[in-house]
C-alpha cells in the first residue's frame, strides 16, 4: 500500500531504560507524578530532573514538555522528554496522543530515534498498542506538494514497557499490540493522504486506483462500479450529482469474505466519496472552498477500514461501499427543481445541489444492503449544521436502533474518534417531505445535521443503521499538540474496532 506514510522502523521492546536504543526517551508523565518507579532517572540526569522540577518546567498538564540532558555516558539515550498526560496517568486515549505529540516534537528536533516508555500504570496491551498508534499518527506529513528538500524522518521508534524485564509471554502480547497500533495508524494515515489530496489529483478515477491499490497484499476484493453499470442498476442520485462534471462517477466496491465466515452479519461500511464539492449550480462562496477537497474524508476512511479489517483477519464478511463524483455546476448539471430517481425508485427533489452527499450516500446504503449488508454505518462529511451543533471535535452519530448506534458509539471511544449522538425523530421527516416528489433533498436550517440524516434514513429501511457526520472532524484548521493542520483520518479506526467487535452487535436487528 502506500508505505510512504510509513517512514519509521517501529518495534516493541522491554527493558531498563539504560538500555534503550534511542537518542530520545519519552516519558507520559502526570499531576503529582514522583517518578517513583523509575528513580535512576534522577541519578542518570545528574539531578537536572529535580532542578527542573523544582523550577516547575515539569509539570504533568496536557501535552507540556520538558526536556532534560542524560548525563550518564553509558545510556544509549541523550535527551529525555518528558510529556504531559493530564490528571488521568491510565488514560488510553491519552497515551495515544502524547505519543502523537512526543513524534511531532521529535521530527521537529531532528531526533533520529524515539524510545516511547509505557511507565508502570501504562503497561497494559491497550496502552502499547495506543502509544503504536499515536506515534504512527505523528508520522504524518501533509506537505506532499511541497519542493524543498526532505522532511526530516525519524528513523527507529521503540514501544519499550519501561523497566519491566523482558518476559517472553508478555513480550509476545506487547509485540502484537504494537503492530495491531502500527496498522490502524498506517491506515489512519492512508485515509489522511487521500483526504489531503487536491481535487485535481484525486478524481473519482484515481480514488478507484486507491481502492486497488489498498487492497495489495490484502484478500480484499475491489469492484469499480462504471456509468453504464450505474444506469442499469438505476442508481438515479449518484448518476445526477456526477453530472455537472467532466470527470466520470465511479462505485467503488471493497470486500472482505473471509473463508469460513458465517452468512450472517454482513458489515456494510458506507463513506461519502465527493472528490471535490463546489455545491454544483447552488455554488458555494469562495471562502474556504478549497478545503471542499476532503468532501471524500468518508470514502477514505471507509477504504483503509477495510485494508486493516482484511490484514486483520476479522473473522465476518464486510463490504466497503464509496460513492465517488465531483459536485460541479456546468451545462449538464443538476438544477434546483430537478427530479432525480433513486436506485431503490423514490423520487427526490433536488432543492439545493449542494446538499449533494446525501444524493449520492441514498444510492450507496441501498447497493450495500443488495449485496447483503445486514449492520450500515456511513460516515460523512455531510453538513456545515454539524459543525455549528458539535464544533471541530466531536463527530454527530445518528441511527437506530439504539443497542447499534451504541455499538458504534463503544467502539469510537475505544478508538480513540469523539462522537455524540443526536436523535432521528420520526417527526423530523416532515421537513423532507416534497410537494411534488417522495423527498426532498434539504430541510431547511432547522436541525440540518438532522434532516440530512433523516433522508439518509429514508434509504435503509428496517436494517440497522447509523450515520456519522465528520464534517467537523475530518479536517483540523489549526495545529493541534498532537496532529498538525490538515486531515484527521477519523473514523478509520472506530470502523475497524466495530467490525473486530462483532461478537456484541451480530445478534441486533436480526
Ligand atoms: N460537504 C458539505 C458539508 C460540509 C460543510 C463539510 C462544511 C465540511 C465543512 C455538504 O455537501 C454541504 O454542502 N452541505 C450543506 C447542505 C445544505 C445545502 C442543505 C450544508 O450543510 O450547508
Ligand atoms: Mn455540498
Ligand atoms: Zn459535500
Amino acid at each position: 500500500m502506500h508505505d510512504a506514510t510509513l517512514r519509521s522502523d517501529l518495534r516493541a521492546v522491554s527493558g531498563h531504560l539504560s538500555s534503550l536504543a534511542a537518542d530520545l526517551l519519552v516519558l507520559p508523565t502526570w499531576d503529582g507524578d514522583d517518578l517513583a518507579d523509575i528513580p535512576e532517572l534522577d541519578v542518570a540526569t545528574a539531578g537536572a530532573l529535580a532542578d527542573a522540577r523544582a523550577r516547575s518546567e515539569w509539570r504533568g498538564k496536557a501535552f507540556a514538555t520538558c526536556l532534560v540532558a542524560v548525563a550518564d555516558a553509558s545510556w544509549p539515550a541523550r535527551r529525555v522528554l518528558l510529556i504531559g498526560t493530564g490528571s488521568a496517568p491510565e488514560s488510553t486515549a491519552q497515551i495515544r496522543r502524547v505519543a502523537a505529540a512526543a513524534m511531532l516534537e521529535a521530527t521537529s528536533r531532528r531526533v533520529a530515534s524515539v524510545a516511547f516508555c509505557l511507565r508502570e500504570v501504562n503497561q497494559t496491551v491497550e496502552a502499547a498498542q495506543a502509544a503504536a498508534e499515536g506515534l504512527t499518527l505523528g508520522e504524518f506529513d501533509g506537505g506532499s506538494y511541497k519542493s524543498d528538500a526532505e522532511p526530516h524522518t525519524v528513523g527507529n521508534v521503540l514501544v519499550a514497557r519501561a523497566g519491566a524485564a523482558s518476559d517472553s509471554e508478555q513480550g509476545a502480547a506487547l509485540e502484537q499490540a504494537v503492530a495491531r497500533g502500527r496498522l490502524l495508524g498506517a491506515c489512519s494515515n492512508a485515509a489522511r493522504e487521500m483526504a489531503n489530496e487536491p481535487g485535481n489529483t484525486l478524481t473519482p478515477t484515481v480514488f478507484a486506483d486507491r481502492a486497488r491499490q489498498l487492497a495489495e497484499g490484502t484478500t480484499l476484493t475491489v469492484d469499480v462500479l462504471e456509468q453504464p453499470q450505474m444506469e442499469e442498476l438505476g442508481l438515479g442520485l449518484l448518476l445526477g450529482v456526477a453530472r455537472g462534471s467532466a470527470e466520470p462517477p465511479r462505485l467503488i466496491v471493497l470486500k472482505h469474505e473471509p473463508d469460513g465466515a458465517a452468512d450472517a452479519p454482513v458489515l456494510g461500511l458506507v463513506g461519502k466519496g465527493i472528490t471535490f464539492d463546489s455545491g454544483g449550480i447552488s455554488l458555494k462562496p469562495p471562502d474556504s472552498m478549497e478545503l471542499m477537497k476532503d468532501d471524500m474524508a468518508g470514502g477514505a476512511a471507509v477504504m483503509a477500514a477495510m485494508r486493516a479489517i482484511s490484514l486483520l483477519g476479522v473473522p465476518i464478511r464486510v463490504i466497503g461501499v464509496v460513492p465517488a463524483t465531483e459536485n460541479l455546476p456546468g451545462g449538464r448539471a443538476i438544477k434546483p427543481g430537478d427530479i432525480l430517481r433513486s436506485a431503490d425508485g423514490q423520487t427526490v427533489e433536488v432543492i439545493n445541489t449542494d446538499a449533494e452527499g446525501r444524493l449520492v450516500l441514498g444510492d450507496a446504503l441501498w447497493y450495500a444492503k443488495r449485496c447483503g449488508a445486514t449492520h450500515l454505518v456511513d460516515v460523512a462529511t455531510l453538513t456545515g449544521g454539524c459543525v455549528v451543533a458539535l464544533g471541530k471535535i466531536t463527530s454527530g452519530l445518528f441511527g437506530a436502533p439504539n443497542g447499534w448506534v451504541e455499538a458504534v458509539q463503544r467502539a469510537a471511544g475505544i478508538a480513540g474518534d469523539r462522537v455524540w449522538p443526536l436523535p432521528v425523530f420520526e417527526e423530523y421527516a416532515d421537513q423532507i417531505r416534497s410537494d411534488i416528489a417522495d423527498l426532498k433533498n434539504t430541510g431547511g436550517r432547522a436541525a440540518s445535521p438532522i434532516t440530512a440524516a433523516m433522508f439518509l434514513k429514508a434509504f435503509v429501511g428496517e436494517t440497522p443503521w447509523a450515520h456519522l457526520d465528520v464534517a467537523g472532524t475530518a479536517w483540523s484548521e489549526e495545529a493541534r499538540p498532537d496532529q498538525p493542520k490538515g486531515p484527521s483520518g477519523v473514523a478509520v479506526r472506530t470502523l475497524v474496532e466495530l467490525a473486530c467487535a462483532h461478537v456484541r452487535w451480530a445478534g441486533i436487528g436480526a
